[in-house]
């Protein structure tokens, strides 16, 4: 067995030798010339001059040794449909998929939006892009019309594949109205928006820029389109996501690094085969859909099982049902869904043959205790934590128990993983922090392959963000607080930035804030995360109206707050919406002007917010008390 201690300082000390040997993990049409190369700090290239294809890699390679195998298991629980995809017929279906893309002038180079729910296609869309060397851009469904167009602005597509409709629950969510909304409102819209038609949307809105996807697709049903081979720094994709302010930032991805990183991953961290089957219930719009439902899977011959619908529809059994059905060997989820399957009944988790299952993995949120506890004790399996972000791309902290099964401790998601330089520092000196003492987690120059590369198209917001916030070192911020031990284990304690993570959805505070001042009541609104015993945190929203006595009787504050949490929906979608609209005479702020969130959020727990600076006016404290109190009683 390997020691962790040697190959996290191997990865270090010599990156150039570590990442060549792993780099064998995946196809090259031209071998690179040089590893790394570190001449433009804080940018890396890996790779360079290597040509290949992340579709090359994740399904054309396989079709020699495994065709006939599943590559991708889809089940509805939404629509009732299940079906299956051995290599062979997802090799044709994303052919015809490039076709079609192509028919309607997608060039390499070029961007693709792609904006449906979980279906098949989606994953064909997104390998279809790959093969042609076009940069897909996926935006989740969750997001509202506004939202989308401004993806559309920034991202600048050749073309959207969209659908009819989603579905979530029982309740099927129009897709078109929302997109014909997102086409007008953006600046740079596409001429053409393929159409995947579920049939579950008899009123779609009927524009002439929509193209059906199905007669095309019967028209090339025999395509075979090259794949592209793409320099290994070549852009792979784009995956928007929130930050500080309330303009999100394009998280750009390589090709060449991204499929090394995650071919390497799955044997060190998920301890995943080729013939494995893997369950990873995420979404395709979250980075853990893009590299762990999509990706990591197929690049390593896997099966991955794509899954719509919720965990406890038609009830709380039906994610383990699926490992039976499926003989499941890896899970992949957040700890919400935990939390939500630990409420059911459960003689419905010890009913399943659970046998083929060897470890579940979480992510996206910090694992509570009892939480971790329950489930490791539920399934007689290895639980494992481990923490990231859509920047890396992959793990940075996690027991690799395929390096070394170091014991788990509860609380923390474990150790650095190879690769990372992570230190936790100290926000005001940049210095190393001692062991045990709360910091920054930062990560040194390079970043290990697979990670951002860059904002699109700003490469000195990608500078000026991750790398110029600490304090005289040019390191890259995480924007998590940390705290490291003695042996290394860190404990994640929470954002240093105003992002919060509901349900394991990363979200700007910012972003509700400007929603919701949209709101034609809304004089000044300040949102911030509290904890939240099912959702890790829960939104709450403090709001300032243009009247104060618009909400002077409770049956008036009630109609407002369902009016604003409406502007929310219709700005940024219904994930943002917050739990709470409290509702305020005014917000506490300092002297010049600065929202004093942190000690919002503070008294909105119920805590004591601490030394602040000098305040405006104390009484507004007060009042954030006060709002909190009488709504909870
Ligand atoms: O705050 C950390 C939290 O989620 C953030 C990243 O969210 P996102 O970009 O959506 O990527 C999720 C990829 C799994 C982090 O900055 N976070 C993620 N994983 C953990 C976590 N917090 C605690 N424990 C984790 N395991």
């Amino acid at each position: 067995m390997r020691s962790y201690r040697d190959f996290h300082r191997e990865s270090i000390d010599a990156p150039e030798d570590f990442w060549r040997r792993e780099a064998s993990r995946i196809h090259w049409e031209t071998p690179f010339d040089t590893v790394l190369d570190r001449s433009n700090p804080p940018f890396a290239r890996w790779f360079c001059g290597g040509r290949t294809n992340l579709c090359y890699n994740a399904v054309d390679r396989h079709l020699a040794t495994r065709a006939q195998q599943n590559a991708l298991v889809y089940v509805s629980t939404e629509t009732g449909i299940e079906s299956q995809y051995t290599y062979a017929e997802l090799h044709a279906e994303v052919n015809r998929m490039a076709a079609v893309m192509r028919s309607l002038g997608v060039k390499r180079g070029e961007r693709v939006l792609i904006y449906l729910p979980m279906i098949p296609e989606a994953v064909f869309a997104m390998l279809a892009c790959a093969r042609l060397g076009a940069i897909h851009s996926v935006v989740f469904g969750g997001f509202a019309a506004p939202s989308l167009a401004a993806r559309i602005d920034d991202a600048k597509p050749v073309l959207i594949v969209s659908a009819d409709a989603g579905a979530r629950g029982g309740r099927v969510i129009d897709y078109t109205p929302l997109v014909d909304e997102a086409m007008s409102r953006a600046q740079h819209a596409p001429q053409k928006v393929l159409l995947i038609d579920r049939k579950l949307a008899p009123n779609r809105v009927k524009a002439s820029y929509f193209v059906d996807y199905e007669p095309l697709r019967e028209q090339y049903s025999d395509a075979q389109i090259p794949c592209e081979w793409l320099e290994s720094n070549e852009p792979s994709y784009i995956l928007y996501t929130s930050g500080t302010t309330g303009k999100p930032k394009g998280v750009q991805r390589d090709v060449g690094g991204y499929a090394v990183a995650l071919a390497a991953s799955m044997e060190y961290i998920f301890e995943g085969r080729a013939g494995d089957t893997m369950f990873t219930a995420s979404d395709i719009g979250w980075v853990v859909g893009h590299s762990y439902i999509i990706y990591a899977p197929l690049l390593a011959g896997m099966t991955t099982v794509m899954y719509e619908g919720t965990p406890i529809r038609p009830d709380g059994g039906i994610w383990w049902r699926l490992v039976e059905q499926y003989r499941i060997n890896l899970m992949f989820t957040a700890p919400t869904a935990i939390r939500v399957l630990k409420k059911q009944d459960p003689a419905l988790l010890r009913a399943a043959d659970l046998s083929s299952l060897r470890t579940l993995f979480l992510a996206g949120e910090p694992l509570d205790e009892p939480t971790a506890s329950w489930i490791s004790d539920a399934l007689g399996k290895p639980v494992v934590d481990n923490y990231w972000q859509t920047e890396t791309g992959w793990p940075m902290l996690a027991i690799q128990r395929g390096v070394e099964a170091l014991p788990q401790k509860l609380g923390s998601p474990g150790v650095p993983v190879y690769g990372y330089g992570l230190t936790l520092r100290d926000e005001n000196t940049g210095e190393p922090c001692a062991t045990g003492e709360k910091g920054v987690i930062t990560i040194d120059y390079p970043l290990p392959p697979g990670c951002m590369q860059t904002v699109w198209g700003d490469d000195a917001r990608f500078v000026k963000t991750y790398w110029e916030s600490v304090p005289g070192h040019q390191v890259y911020s995480t924007f998590d607080w940390g705290v490291q031990d003695t042996e290394g284990y860190v404990t994640i304690l929470g954002r240093t930035d105003d992002v919060i993570n509901v349900a394991g959805h990363r979200l700007g505070t910012r972003e509700i804030e400007e929603a919701i001042s949209s709101h034609a009541s809304v004089a000044e609104v300040a949102v911030v995360g509290v904890e939240d015993a099912l959702k890790g945190q829960a939104a709450l929203a403090f709001v300032v109206l243009r009247d104060a006595n618009a909400a002077a009787d409770p049956a008036a504050a009630k109609t407002l707050e369902a009016s604003i949490a409406a502007t929310v929906d219709r700005n940024l979608g219904a994930i943002g919406r917050p739990a709470r609209v409290h509702f305020v005479a005014m917000l506490p702020k300092t002297r010049s002007g600065k929202l004093l969130r942190r000690a919002i959020a503070a008294l909105a727990e119920g805590h004591d917010p601490g030394d602040l600076p000098t305040i405006e006016d104390a009484s507004a404290l007060e009042q954030i008390r006060e709002a909190v109190a009488n709504r909870a009683a």
